[in-house]
């Protein structure tokens, strides 16, 4: 009994593995785990009478199944403070929010909301409540080339860069913040503090 509980256990073992593998070969190294993704797939919806395309990130089944965003987490902890309401971000020290496309991700410390800092290909900043409004709340990333953000989970609800929700199970719109930018520094308002 003990030896056939191993053996199922070794087989069952092996087929993870093999199913990890097989994701790693083909969806993570094609995908890549960098800031920008391909689009790959998408689908049609009908939107005020008129057909329109929604992408999705090529990301692989489990990166999908275990939400795991595109966008980084910026690295520099010091590069930014939460006071008073407003996220300040000092943007000599998050290059990454100065090339156009790139987004960061700001968690933990004293913030009340996780944030996603978009830099869009036009050249302006956005800020958004780094949650879907689906029941998993999952992470966001932009999308290149397609002006959406979208839940890095399976069900990839997407919106607009002003937050509503287009695609997808989500039943609201996501949060937006007002940005500005004072020397050299990005500042995001999470609330009137
Ligand atoms: S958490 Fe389900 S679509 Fe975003």
């Amino acid at each position: 009994m003990k030896n056939i509980s191993r053996r199922i256990f070794i087989k069952v073992a092996a087929a993870v593995t093999a199913v990890l593998a097989f994701d790693k070969l083909f969806m993570l190294n094609r995908s890549g785990l960098k800031q920008f993704v391909t689009t790959a797939n998408a689908d049609t919806i009908i939107k005020g009478g008129k057909p329109v395309n929604i992408k999705f990130l090529n990301r692989s089944f489990f990166q999908r199944l275990f939400g795991k965003p595109v966008t980084p987490e910026t690295k520099n902890l010091n590069s930014w403070d939460f006071a008073n309401g407003k996220l300040r971000i000092d943007l000599e020290k998050t290059p990454e929010l100065k090339t156009p496309g790139h987004a960061l991700r700001f968690e933990d410390r004293n913030l009340p909301v996780r944030v996603l800092v978009v830099f869009g290909e036009n050249k302006t900043y956005r800020a958004y409540q780094n949650r879907c409004t689906h029941i998993g709340h999952r992470r966001l990333d932009p999308v290149p080339g397609t002006q959406t953000v979208q839940c890095c989970s399976i069900n990839k609800s997407t919106y607009d860069l002003d937050g509503n929700q287009i695609y997808g199970p989500a039943p609201h719109p996501i949060t937006t913040y007002k940005t500005s930018v004072e020397n050299n520094r990005l500042i995001v308002t999470i609330s009137q503090g």
